[in-house]
């Protein structure tokens, strides 16, 4: 029988597996590059202000998405305690995306509107201040780092390049954004950019459960 053939030899058999999940693979992967909901933005979604951007470089420095997911399941125990369900065209202007696995913390995917700009503020100087039993340590040096913005129109014009290369109808930042951000970031603290990406996340749906 020939399946016995394919038991007995170890390479053929080899072989075989690798074209099957070869197969299996592209089949499931390749059409999602064509998929139009995977490629572009939800209604209502804007690229990171300048602002934004640096403090969701700050986010990533701090390591938030170590205890902090970004991405609620379609489950209803978690779009009860979130909202929407995240879904792929919320995500385009984010390079990389922050969803991370890790929830030592919740989700933070709906965040944005939540609390006010006062109260992460506190939460972020000393969590225990807000949240009595919190585990979240402190990031009180934010408050006291101003923002140099030496590298923000670097920074956005390689992610004008990206969001051209993945993105159907995003948007991408002009020639005035660019030149204007420096002067958006003067005088703010990475505290005040952090708080303005948490309360950006989320709101391009904001239908709550
Ligand atoms: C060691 C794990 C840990 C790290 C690191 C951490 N967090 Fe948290 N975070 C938590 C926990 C636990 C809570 C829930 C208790 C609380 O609200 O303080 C929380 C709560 C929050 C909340 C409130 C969420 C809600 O829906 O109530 C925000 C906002 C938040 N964290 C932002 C951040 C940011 C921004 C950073 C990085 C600067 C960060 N966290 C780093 C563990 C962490």
């Amino acid at each position: 029988m020939s399946h016995e053939i394919v038991e007995k030899n170890v390479g053929l058999m080899a072989l075989l597996i690798l074209v099957v999940i070869s197969v299996g693979g592209l089949v499931e992967i390749v059409p999602l590059f064509f998929l139009k909901s995977t490629t572009e933005p939800v209604d209502g979604l804007k690229p990171y202000t300048a602002l934004q951007l640096e403090g969701r470089d700050i986010y990533v420095r701090e390591g938030c998405y170590l205890c902090h997911s970004q991405m609620i399941r379609p489950f209803r125990a978690e779009t009860e305690r979130y909202g929407h369900y995240s879904v792929a065209g919320e995500f385009v202007y984010d390079h990389p995306f922050q969803w991370g696995s890790k929830r030592t913390g919740p989700d933070l995917a709906r965040v944005g509107g939540r609390y006010s700009d006062d109260w992460h503020r506190v939460h972020l100087m000393n969590p225990r201040d807000v949240v009595p039993e919190s585990i979240m340590p402190g990031f009180p040096w934010l408050a006291d780092n101003k923002l140099d913005g030496k590298l923000i129109k670097k920074k956005m014009r390689v992610l004008n390049m990206l969001t051209r290369a993945t993105c159907n109808g995003c948007q991408t930042y002009s020639d005035e954004q660019i030149e204007n951000a420096p002067s958006e970031l003067e005088g703010k603290t990475e505290m005040d950019a952090l708080i303005a990406y948490l309360q950006g996340l989320g709101t391009s749906i904001s239908s709550r459960r």
